[in-house]
């Protein structure tokens, strides 16, 4: 198998923005003097999270949610075959990686959500506590997401870090998408900024 473009350019400039803006939220959350700071992460986290929503509809092949979302019965085989040392290979992400992806969407808009509101000061003490629970998820999910990361590494013999940074990975020539379609990454950084702009004023 060649090395084929598989991840288009908003896809993986937004994952590093996420990645980046959650960890300046969990290195901001316990002090008050960086308390607009950790607002901006999780407005650019926001962002970055709905314009990949939006993505999922009208991005490139592997980054439509319809390409790797599948059933849970395809994500036990996956993890059976990484634990057999069989796992299938995937061109884009793998059907148990799918269901990692979903929940760190939703665990990240929900964090966000929250975090809004307890900096408008609605919802009280119970709000602050969940928006802690769900930051503390989304951790949790991050860390199970990246020894994902690792054991499929492992099991394909591929860096699939470097293929979140390059865009480029192991498959047939039919796989590859024609364009990393950069021209949209101005429009994923519009969408970071306005978020982080709206939901701190
Ligand atoms: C340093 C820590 C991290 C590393 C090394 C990492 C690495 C990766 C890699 C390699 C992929 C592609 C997986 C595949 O080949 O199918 C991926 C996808 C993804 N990761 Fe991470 N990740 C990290 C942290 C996070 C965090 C903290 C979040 C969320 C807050 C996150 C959210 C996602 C999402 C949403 C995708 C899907 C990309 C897309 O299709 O848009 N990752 N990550």
């Amino acid at each position: 198998m060649a090395k084929v473009l598989i991840w288009d350019a908003p896809v993986r400039v937004g994952h590093w923005l996420l990645v980046g803006a959650f960890a300046l939220a969990w290195a901001t959350s316990e002090s008050e003097e960086w308390r607009l700071m950790h607002a901006v992460a999780g407005g650019v986290m926001i962002g970055v999270i709905l314009f990949r929503l939006l993505w999922g509809f009208v991005g490139t092949r592997h980054a439509r949610f319809a390409s790797f979302v599948r059933g849970p019965q395809a994500a036990f085989a996956y993890v059976r075959g990484l634990l057999r040392g069989e796992a299938s290979q995937y061109a884009g992400h793998n059907a148990a990686g799918g269901w990692a992806i979903l929940a760190l969407l939703a665990l990240g808009l929900m964090t966000g959500a929250s975090g809004w509101l307890v900096y408008q000061d609605m919802g009280g003490e119970w709000l602050e506590e969940a928006h802690e629970l769900l930051a503390n998820g989304l951790l949790a999910v991050a860390a199970l997401h990246v020894a994902g990361v690792v054991a499929s590494s492992l099991a394909h013999r591929e860096n699939l870090v470097r293929a979140m940074l390059t865009g480029f990975k192991s498959g047939r020539p039919e796989e590859a998408i024609a364009s990393a379609r950069p021209w949209a990454i101005p429009l994923l950084l519009v969408s970071a900024a306005a978020a982080a702009w709206l939901l701190t004023r």
